[in-house]
């Protein structure tokens, strides 16, 4: 269909073109466009529309044009659901959302599924706008209270695929992760809200693995774990104005809980604000016997706001005593903290724990300014902590380099 833009014709246009949208697929600007209500869809917040939108994928999918799905507004109930790319016939996709998707009020429906909303092998997709509601406060008062539960599902799951941009959407209370990036390559995530209870077990903002040129900016993180957490075989990663809180920072780990692990290597995180959170800027390692490494590691332009371990490298991470040689063998060399500032809320405002087996190398804290205030010990000030630490200080330093 064809849209006129004609004084005399705008609102019959609009009129049908809203009729069109909701009855028919569409062709707007020469571009098929699926919408899943014509698949079945129905967004009326209790349906089920999971085949709905599997058959809206399934042809978008086979268009041999650049083509759209579209979800207008509405509630649209899902199960768990993997859109698969490897026999789409073009590579410049369109997941339109204007509505909200929401999981089954059930948190086990889905629970045990390891992703709720998953592309796998797609090329070229980009994914905007729309809420997505994981629903998962009762999976979390389950776990918290200590009963046995489901692990929960990751949100929305981006497995090996290449070129997926990630614009403009909402992800709110997932099970588990909000997002995951995984052995993929060239993604980009912009402009999207990521939001869960600040004391929700495991609900990290976005987890990049196996992935390289991964790109994430403009985006407001607040969460009961990791806002981004950075995992083995990643490299090539620009992440860049993040505000993250309540959550526990920008991390790269827990590397090296294998033996045989592939490394992050090439990591910028760039002009990114932290509002209370458990840590700032963080590596941490598994006390663990592991060939894994991290290198080529720029942290710049950070600003803290009651951060309670802004700058911190761990190598004995190792909670629940599951490391039998109590020594971390990932190398870590030349990671690099340039201009952070703000406010601490721990006395130890720097911390580089490095292994004693595996010394930390090139470690560089260049005009960092964190201030730490003690209603209870006002004379108290910021300190640096740095263990089996190779590297230098330089510029401002506040509190003074410990390398
Ligand atoms: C895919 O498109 C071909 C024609 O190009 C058609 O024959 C086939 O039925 C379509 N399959 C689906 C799932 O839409
Ligand atoms: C590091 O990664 C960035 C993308 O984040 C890329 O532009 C740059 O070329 C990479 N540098 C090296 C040395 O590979």
């Amino acid at each position: 269909m064809a849209m006129t833009n004609s004084n005399n014709n705008k609102k019959f246009s609009f009129s049908f073109l809203v009729i069109a949208m909701n009855v028919f697929n569409s062709t707007l600007a020469g571009r098929p466009t699926y919408n899943v209500l014509s698949y079945g869809a129905k967004g009326d917040g209790g349906t089920d529309s999971t085949n709905a939108f599997l058959s809206a994928w399934a042809a978008t999918c086979n268009s041999t044009k650049p083509s759209t799905m579209y979800v207008p507004q509405g509630k649209f109930l899902l199960r768990n659901v993997a859109f698969w790319g490897q026999t789409c016939k073009n590579t410049a996709i369109k997941v339109q959302i204007d509505g909200t998707l929401v999981a089954p009020s059930n948190y086990n429906v889905i629970g045990n599924t390891g992703c709720w909303i998953k592309f796998s092998r797609v090329n070229g997709v980009s994914i905007s706008g729309g809420i997505l509601d994981g629903r998962g406060t009762n999976l979390w008062a389950c776990k918290t209270s200590g009963k046995s539960c489901p692990g929960g599902a990751t949100t929305l799951g981006i497995y090996n695929s290449k070129n997926v941009e990630i614009n403009k959407l909402t992800s709110l209370n997932s099970q588990l992760f909000h997002v995951i990036v995984y052995g993929s390559q060239n993604v980009r995530v912009q402009g999207v809200k990521i939001t869960a209870s600040g004391t929700s077990p495991n609900t990290d903002g976005i987890h990049i693995q196996g992935s390289s040129y991964v790109t994430v900016s403009s985006t407001k993180i607040a969460t009961g774990d990791d806002c981004v957490s950075i995992g083995p075989g990643s490299t090539n990663l620009w992440i860049e104005n993040v505000v993250c809180g309540p959550g526990h920072g920008i991390s790269i780990g827990s590397l090296g809980w294998d033996k045989q692990e592939p490394g992050v290597q090439n990591v910028t995180v760039t002009t990114s604000t932290f509002i209370g959170t458990t840590n700032g800027l963080r590596v941490k390692t598994w006390a663990r016997e592991s060939n894994g490494f991290v290198k080529d590691v720029l942290f710049q332009h950070a600003v803290m706001k009651k951060v309670q371990n802004p700058i911190l490298i761990d190598q004995n991470y190792c909670p629940h005593g599951s490391c039998p040689h109590q020594g971390s063998s990932v190398r870590i060399s030349g990671i690099n903290f340039l201009d952070v500032h703000g406010t601490s809320a721990t006395q130890v405002a720097i911390k580089i724990d490095c292994s004693k087996n595996v010394p930390c190398s090139g470690i560089k804290l260049q005009d960092v300014n964190l201030e730490f205030k003690s209603e209870a010990v006002p004379s108290a000030s910021a300190q640096a902590l740095c263990s089996n630490a190779g590297g230098t200080s330089s510029g401002y330093m506040q509190p003074r380099g410990c390398l």
